[in-house]
């Protein structure tokens, strides 16, 4: 039991590690001071329909958090497919979650980035890249982009840790909604979704 506490001890603490490099490397990509808590990861996971058998897309998924939530929801690791900017978290997640679909790229420009899953139809989108550091026009064509992967009203769900919405109102092309704010989380984060009616 002790041991089992210290392996887990290690492990955060690791991850902690590996995500104050990467801040340092590229504090704007990164966005965030520690990874994301597992709180705040699990409810991320929770609007997966894990009826639809579709596979689920997440963005920016750093040191894993929010994809080991994913995987506790019972989604295969080969339907899961995360793409990640940064060569530093891909090499570990490659490493630490095999069998994930991790692709190295830039979610900015999925057409070229998804490569075989381009023409794929996605369950959900869970996403922690960090909006706030990219203008308005890029953060919209985005949301417009991952809705028009997935049926109507199935949701993405975005990290952010501004008051308000990072995407502003758009709608006659998707609604948002305020998810949760959630104070166990450094700094406490907000979750929206957006959906096509
Ligand atoms: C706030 S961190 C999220 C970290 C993750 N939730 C965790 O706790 O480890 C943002 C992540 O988005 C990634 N990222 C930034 N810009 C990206 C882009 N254009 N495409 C894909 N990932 C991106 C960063 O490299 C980083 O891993």
């Amino acid at each position: 039991m002790a041991l089992r506490l210290k392996e887990r001890f290690e492990k955060k603490f690791d991850e902690e590690i590996r995500f104050f490099r990467g801040m340092m490397q590229g504090p704007k990509q990164v966005g965030a001071i520690v990874p994301t808590s597992s709180v705040t990861a699990r409810k991320m996971a929770s609007v997966i329909d894990t009826a639809s058998g579709l596979p689920v897309l997440e963005l920016g998924p750093g040191t894993g958090v929010i994809t080991k939530q994913i995987l506790a929801r019972g989604i295969a690791p080969e339907k899961i497919v995360s793409v990640e900017y940064s060569r530093d978290f891909y090499e570990r997640l490659v490493e630490d979650y095999a069998g994930v679909n991790f692709i190295h790229g830039d979610a900015f420009d999925l057409e070229k980035t998804l490569g075989a899953f381009a023409d794929q139809t996605f369950d959900s989108v869970i996403s922690a890249v960090p909006l706030l550091s990219f203008p308005m026009e890029a953060r919209i064509r985005l949301i417009d982009d991952l809705l028009s992967r997935m049926p109507a009203g199935r949701p993405v769900v975005q990290i952010t840790y501004g008051p308000v919405s990072p995407v502003i109102a758009k709608p006659d092309r998707y609604h948002i909604q305020h998810f949760d704010f959630i104070v166990r989380n450094i700094p406490p984060a907000q979750l929206w979704i957006y959906r096509r009616a």
